[in-house]
């Protein structure tokens, strides 16, 4: 190719590279004169038939001119490159001030919503929120809780058990968990194991929360196969009675937003508690209608009590040193109490209609002073 043919190819490849417009465009150009059929490729490829003095001035030519557009090439992918990038960040950049798009139809469940309610009056109070297994062993479910096998009170939490495991590992095809060794496995009937897995992982002062899901084999309209419970447990050197009333006056009267809600202590039984009490908080139930905090009747809300001195000792905590105190109670039920929900079964019937009733804005976070005067959602 004579010299001003080479300076023209340069000429029309600078002109092609400065007006595309993206990444693909330039790469079409990279084609026309670099690719395998590409016009500087194929004149390249002529030099053969050359003398030797014209081939090496066309070559370094050819080669100068090819170091060029490649050259050009680059920094015009590094200006695309960069623009889309540019171009990218200005589509996708959020105004933090606009209204929340989704505000409008999504809503919170008032599971959630009172799961978070109850964390941040605990929380406030210098408890961790702590977990367990829904599939537990029959040892933390019952037996470390002062619950052994044959126990009365194993019947009353009609327990899902799951199918012994079998050991892959022996000859005799043996199975685990069948009977009394612990280790069967059972959806688990309360919060309480939690209780076990934390005293066992860790040494006191222990302060936990643990909200979650736990099963028992009813059904009704009061009962659900699936609903949500939340556990308390306090461990430390010097906790008394003196520390679970307090604790439990204030989280009920910061629960329901009423400061002079009464609430009162009725002994009861529970294996992993002594002593155990049952919380009532005052209520009227006159013409047929609940209110709560008005005077002349009782609704139970939870059970509580002392750590059971078995318990801590199963745990591996000396009884003789501390001491702590307990507390399990059922979400749906304070839910439905607190914002006035009828029936548990709609809690989980994902009806859009309810939720929207009954539900939670999604920027509605829950904090201490919320009580029940403003957390009604008002759509
Ligand atoms: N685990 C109990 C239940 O499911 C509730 C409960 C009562 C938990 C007393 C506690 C407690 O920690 O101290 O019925």
């Amino acid at each position: 190719m004579p010299r001003d043919g080479t300076n023209r190819l340069i000429e029309t490849a600078t002109a092609e590279i400065a007006v595309a417009t993206s990444l693909e465009a330039l790469d079409d150009v990279r084609v026309k004169y670099l690719g395998r059929r590409g016009s500087l490729t194929l004149a390249m490829r002529e030099l053969g038939a050359l003398d030797p003095a014209a081939r090496r001035s066309a070559g370094a030519e050819l080669n100068a001119a090819k170091d060029r557009i490649t050259t050009m090439l680059a920094e015009a992918a590094q200006r695309l490159g960069r623009a889309a990038l540019e171009q990218r960040l200005a589509a996708e950049r959020a105004d933090v001030t606009l209204p929340v798009p989704f505000a409008g139809d999504g809503r919170i469940h008032p599971i959630s919503q009172t799961i978070d309610e109850i964390v941040a009056i605990f929380g406030e109070m210098g408890f961790v929120v702590a977990e367990g297994p829904h599939i537990e062993e029959d040892y933390y479910n019952f037996t470390a809780l002062n619950i052994p096998p044959e126990h009365p009170a194993r019947q009353e939490h009609d327990t899902f058990y799951l199918p012994p495991r079998a050991v892959h590992r022996t000859s005799q095809a043996a199975t685990v968990g069948a009977a009394g060794d612990g280790s069967r496995l059972v959806l688990r009937t309360h919060t309480s194991p939690v209780q076990i897995r934390t005293m066992l992982a860790q040494q006191p002062p222990i302060r936990i929360i643990v909200p979650g899901r736990t099963f028992r084999a009813d059904h009704d309209a009061t009962h659900s196969p699936m609903f949500h419970q939340v556990e308390g447990l306090v461990v430390d050197r010097s906790t008394h009675m003196g520390h679970l009333k307090g604790c439990l006056i204030e989280f009920c009267r910061a629960f329901f937003g009423l400061d002079d809600l009464p609430v009162r202590f009725r002994p009861s039984y529970f294996p992993f508690t002594e002593p155990s009490a049952e919380v009532d908080i005052g209520c009227s139930r006159q013409g047929g209608h609940l209110e709560i905090g008005a005077g002349g009747d009782w609704l139970e809300i939870l059970g509580s009590g002392m750590v059971h001195p078995k318990v801590l000792q199963n745990c591996g905590i000396d009884p003789a040193q501390y001491q702590g105190f307990a507390f399990g109670m059922g979400i749906e039920r304070i839910a439905m109490l607190k914002y006035g929900i009828p029936d548990l079964r709609a809690f989980y019937d994902s009806d859009l209609r309810w939720l929207r009733h009954y539900g939670f804005l999604p920027l509605d976070i829950p904090s201490l002073v919320r009580g029940s005067l403003t957390g009604v959602s008002a759509a």
